[in-house]
């Protein structure tokens, strides 16, 4: 069985919590995108710790970790995850392995990252991802191969690596960065990331098939964040709306890799059905459904008037042009986190839930949301 796990938004789905359940189930886990730019924040005992590369299924000892070749690599950095885990008794160091066709983000990728945003105003992560996947399509980077002495182990052939696990009956995790509205070429460019996001960085970052692939699970927040600049249709952004400080303050939306606070906004479900769709995927698991706790009514956005015209699609390349139409559904004021059943759930919940699964299907035939997550707790999870 091997699952590959996306974000469907603009990344900070929580897909890590979703990836720390099947990790249970998981013998490699694979970042196949991205690099630093990706933050996602781990509890060690009482210690936060935040991890930019190192795929969510680390705390799981039996998992063997893989940066593939599709990923942009600070070695440097890699190098102090690794240690920072170490210190802490977390064995690490003999599970990773990188290939040696990731490249190498080095000094002047940092450096120009934070000259050409100045004039792009896209508002990266200053991480270096930008240039050095420039450097990687234009045929003079640099890469991991390159490295005389690596300190962990450095796979001459990822893909052939992985097709060997596959035929052994390993059961591998594919585990996407950032979310598909970021994607290079499905996302609202150039307010982008600079990898694929979406199912195809899967194959083209790892040098697995379509056919290698059993499960896509496509994750979602039940309201929408994007932390840097570009297009947000459903953002809300007067800034004394109650609504946007209480999703802000209760998500807790700031970027767990430059510290910035997120913008927040109403869940897109045009948006929603555009990345399912695209990426074939399969199974929905809903994160953060406990944050709308106290919000009443709930906007959600259902369509889009372009041009004065209405249309049932996520416009994507003409958002300039496009007004996000509302609906509004009641809430509910009751918390949630302890729920064990669907059924449980306040009547205006599962209705939220329901109505979402309804606009889903009707354009795509099924829309059921299998997982729905209430906490950030392990056990804070609804399964249907
Ligand atoms: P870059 O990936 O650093 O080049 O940044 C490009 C855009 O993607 C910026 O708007 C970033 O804030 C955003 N971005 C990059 N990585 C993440 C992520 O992991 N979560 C959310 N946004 C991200
Ligand atoms: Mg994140």
């Amino acid at each position: 069985m091997n699952t590959v796990v996306l974000g469907l938004q603009f990344g900070d789905e929580g897909k890590g919590k979703i990836v720390d359940i099947f990790s249970e189930f998981t013998d490699i886990a694979v970042r196949f995108n991205g690099g630093g730019n990706a933050g996602h924040t781990i509890k060690v005992d009482d210690r936060k710790i935040v991890l930019h590369y190192l795929p969510s299924a680390v705390l799981h000892e039996h998992v063997e970790l893989i940066l593939a070749n599709g990923m942009v690599i600070d070695p440097i950095e890699v190098e102090k995850e690794i240690n920072t885990l170490e210190e802490l008794g977390i064995p690490v160091r003999k599970r990773v392995k990188i290939s040696g066709a990731a490249h190498l983000i080095r000094l002047v990728h940092l450096e120009r990252d934070l000259q050409v945003n100045k004039i792009t105003g896209i508002g990266t992560t200053g991480k270096g991802i930008g240039p050095c996947y420039t450097d990687k399509i234009a045929r003079y980077g640099v890469r991991v191969r390159e490295i005389s002495a690596p300190l962990v182990k450095i796979l001459p052939n990822c893909s052939q690596y992985l097709h060997h696990c596959i035929d052994d009956g390993k059961r591998v995790l594919f585990e996407g960065a950032q979310g598909f509205l970021l994607d290079i070429d499905h996302g609202t460019y150039p307010f982008v990331t600079s990898s694929s996001t979406g199912i195809g960085g899967v194959f083209s970052g790892s040098g697995i098939g379509p056919m290698d692939i059993d499960r896509i699970t496509g994750v979602f927040k039940a309201y929408t964040t994007r932390v840097g600049n570009g297009p947000f249709p459903t953002e809300i952004t007067d800034p004394q709306d109650k609504n946007k400080h209480h999703l802000t303050i209760k998500g807790n939306e700031f970027g767990s890799t430059t510290g910035r606070k997120r913008r927040v906004g109403w869940l897109d479900i045009p948006a929603l059905i555009y990345a399912i769709r695209a990426n074939t995927v399969d199974e929905l698991a809903m994160t953060k459904l406990d944050i709308l706790s106290g919000i009443d009514p709930i906007k959600v956005c259902t369509g889009y008037k372009v041009n004065g015209h209405k249309v049932n699609y996520f416009p994507v390349h003409e958002l300039s042009d496009a007004e996000p139409i509302y609906h509004e559904v009641p809430g509910w004021q009751e918390k949630i986190g302890d729920v064990e059943q669907f059924q449980d759930l306040p009547v205006a919940a599962r209705n939220y839930i329901k109505m979402i699964e309804t606009y889903i299907s009707s354009r795509l035939g099924w829309g059921g949301i299998s997982i729905i997550s209430i906490g950030p707790d392990r056990s804070q999870l609804i399964r249907r």
